[in-house]
C-alpha cells in the first residue's frame, strides 16, 4: 500500500506535526487538488501576490501554478487552457487535432511538475515523508525528475533525480542548476527505454531509510491528478474550440506513455464525452504492440513496462509512432529552412508555424498519433482529437543539431524539409495501428505481472483488482480526503493567515 501512495489517513502524526512547523517557517502553502483542476477556486489574494512571482524559481507560490490555465507568460490564469489547433495543411486530416501545451507550467516547462506534486502531496498531509530527515527520489527519464527537484527545492528538502545517462542535454544543464549537491543527480545506464536500470537503482536507494522513492510509474496520485485536472483541462480545450458547434464530437483523446500518468485523463474524457483512449509508444519499442523491445528517442515515453497505473482495459488504441519522423518533425518545425518551407511551399499560417516550437519530441509522437487515429477511423471536420504537448522544443536544441548531422547531411535545405514533409506528415499511414479486441487488452494487462508482480513484489490480487473499471472508479474518493487533508494541514500551518487569507 505505501509504495502505492494509496493512503487516506495519517500515518504518522509525528512526521506530520515536524512537516507543518517547518513549511509553516518556510512559508509554503500546498494546494488542492481541487485548486489545480479549477486555479480560479484559487484565492484572489493569492492570485494577486502570484503577479509578483517568477514562474522559473523556487517560489512557494509557484505551487500554485502547477495546472494548465497558466497564460503564455506564465504569470497570469486564464479562462481556457493555451492550445494549438493543427490546420489541415499540417495534418492532411479533416479531423480537428488539437494539442495543450504543458510548457506554460512553472519551474520546468513541462506538465511532469503536477505528476511530481500528485504524488508527493498524498506523502506530505499523511505523515509519510519528513522533509528535514528524508531525501525525495524522483525516478524519470527527464521531466517527471525535474518537477520533483523544483518542488523539494521549495520543501528545502533534498531532492535526487534518477534519470539515464543518455537523455538530452537540455534536461542535465537544468538539473545542474537547480539541485543542491551534485551527487543529486544519478545517471543510470542507457537512454528512453532502460526504466529496468532505473528501478534497479531505486532498489539500492530504498535501503537507505532517508530515502523515500516517488515512483511515478505505480503512485496513484500521478493517475488522480491526471484524471481531474488534466482531464478536466482537456475537457474545457474541446468545449472553447467547439462552441457553437452542436455537432462536435470528442472522438479521441491520445497520449504517449511514459509512466501512463497523462493517459488517465482519457478516463475522465470517456466517461464524459464517450472520447476513445489512444496510448502511444515508439515502433522501435512496441512493448504494447508486440510484447517488443528496443531503442528509441521519443523522450519521455515508451519503457518496455507496463506502468502498473496504466488503466489498460480502458484503453481502446495503441498507435506505433517511429522515432525517425519525431526526430525528423522536431527540424523541419524548428529550422528556419523547415518553417519556411510550411509557410511558401505548404501554405500554412506563419503565426501558426511560430508556435510549433511548443512542441517536443513526444508532442511530436502525440501528433502523429492523432493523424494516424483520424486516418484509421475516418474521422471528419466533426470529429476533434485532443491530445498534449508535455514539453516544448526548447528541450530538445541540441537533438535538432545531431538529426540535422545524422539525417541531414548537416544541411537541412527545402529539398530536406520536403523530404520530411512528405515521409513524416503526409505519409503518414495507419501500419502499427491496434484496434483492442478484449484478448489483445488482455494480453497487453497480462504483459504487466512480469514488472509488478514477479519483479516489484505486488501482490496478485492487488494487480489484478486493476482489471475492473470500479477500481478505478472508486480512486475518485481520494481526492476529497487529500483535499481535506490538505485543507487540515494549511490551517494547521497557519501560512495562509501571513498571505491575508
Ligand atoms: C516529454 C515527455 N513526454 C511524455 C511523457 C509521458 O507522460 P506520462 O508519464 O504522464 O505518461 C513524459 C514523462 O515523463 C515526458 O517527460
Amino acid at each position: 500500500m505505501a509504495r502505492l501512495g494509496l493512503e487516506r489517513n495519517v500515518i504518522d502524526k509525528d512526521v506530520l506535526d515536524r512537516t507543518i512547523a517547518r513549511l509553516r517557517q518556510d512559508g509554503v502553502l500546498l494546494p488542492t487538488l481541487r485548486q489545480l483542476e479549477d486555479p480560479t477556486t484559487i484565492p484572489a489574494a493569492i492570485r494577486a501576490k502570484l503577479a509578483d512571482v517568477d514562474p522559473d524559481t523556487a517560489h512557494p507560490l509557484n505551487l500554485f501554478r502547477v495546472h494548465w490555465f497558466n497564460t503564455a507568460d506564465r504569470r497570469g490564469v486564464a479562462d481556457v487552457p493555451d492550445y494549438v489547433e493543427l490546420p489541415r495543411e499540417i495534418t492532411g486530416v479533416d479531423a480537428r487535432i488539437v494539442l495543450a501545451l504543458g510548457n506554460h507550467f512553472p519551474m520546468i516547462r513541462a506538465h511532469k511538475v503536477l505528476a511530481a506534486y500528485g504524488c508527493l502531496v498524498p506523502r506530505l498531509v499523511t505523515g509519510q515523508f519528513d522533509p528535514g530527515r528524508h531525501k525525495a527520489v524522483w525516478p524519470s527519464t527527464g521531466n517527471y525528475c525535474r518537477g520533483g527537484v523544483a518542488i523539494s527545492r521549495i520543501l528545502d528538502c533534498r531532492g535526487v533525480a534518477v534519470l539515464p545517462e543518455n537523455m538530452s542535454r537540455e534536461r542535465f544543464d537544468w538539473l545542474d542548476k537547480w539541485v543542491s549537491d551534485p551527487s543529486d543527480v544519478i545517471r543510470t545506464p542507457g537512454s528512453e527505454s532502460n526504466v529496468k536500470e532505473i528501478y534497479d537503482c531505486c532498489a539500492a536507494l530504498d535501503r537507505v531509510p532517508e530515502n523515500i522513492i516517488f515512483n511515478q510509474f505505480c503512485e496513484f496520485g500521478n493517475y488522480l491528478v491526471h484524471r481531474v485536472c488534466t482531464g478536466a483541462a482537456l475537457e474545457k480545450v474541446f468545449e472553447h474550440m467547439t462552441r457553437g458547434e452542436p455537432g462536435a464530437r470528442l472522438a479521441a483523446f491520445v497520449s504517449a506513455s511514459g509512466s501512463s500518468g497523462t493517459l488517465a485523463a482519457g478516463d475522465h474524457l470517456k466517461a464524459r464525452h464517450g472520447a476513445k483512449i489512444v496510448v502511444a509508444e515508439a515502433t522501435e519499442c512496441p512493448t504494447l504492440l508486440e510484447n517488443g523491445f528496443g531503442e528509441h528517442n521519443i523522450q519521455g515515453i515508451g519503457d518496455k513496462h507496463v506502468p502498473y497505473i496504466h488503466n489498460v482495459m480502458n484503453t481502446d488504441v495503441v498507435a506505433g509512432v517511429s522515432d525517425t519522423d519525431t526526430d525528423r518533425l522536431v527540424v523541419l518545425f524548428n529550422t528556419e529552412t523547415g518553417r519556411n518551407y510550411l509557410v511558401e511551399r505548404r501554405g500554412a499560417d506563419p503565426a501558426l508555424v511560430a508556435r510549433l516550437a511548443s512542441l517536443g519530441l513526444s508532442s511530436l509522437c502525440n501528433m502523429v498519433a492523432a493523424i494516424k487515429t483520424a486516418k484509421y477511423f475516418d474521422l471528419g471536420r466533426d470529429d476533434v482529437i485532443v491530445t498534449v504537448a508535455t514539453d516544448g522544443a526548447d528541450m530538445y536544441g541540441s537533438e535538432v543539431d545531431k538529426v540535422v548531422r545524422r539525417d541531414f547531411g548537416n544541411r537541412f535545405d527545402m529539398v530536406a524539409a520536403g523530404e520530411t514533409w512528405g515521409r513524416s506528415l503526409a505519409g503518414i499511414g495507419t501500419d502499427h495501428f491496434l484496434d483492442m479486441t478484449y484478448v489483445d487488452k488482455k494480453r497487453v494487462f497480462n504483459l504487466g505481472y512480469f514488472t509488478w508482480v514477479e519483479q516489484q513484489g505486488v501482490s496478485v490480487e492487488e494487480f489484478t483488482a486493476r482489471r475492473t473499471q470500479s477500481f478505478w472508479d472508486g480512486l475518485a474518493d481520494l481526492v476529497p480526503a487529500w483535499d481535506a487533508l490538505i485543507g487540515e494541514f494549511n490551517a494547521k500551518s497557519g501560512v495562509g493567515r501571513g498571505l491575508g487569507l
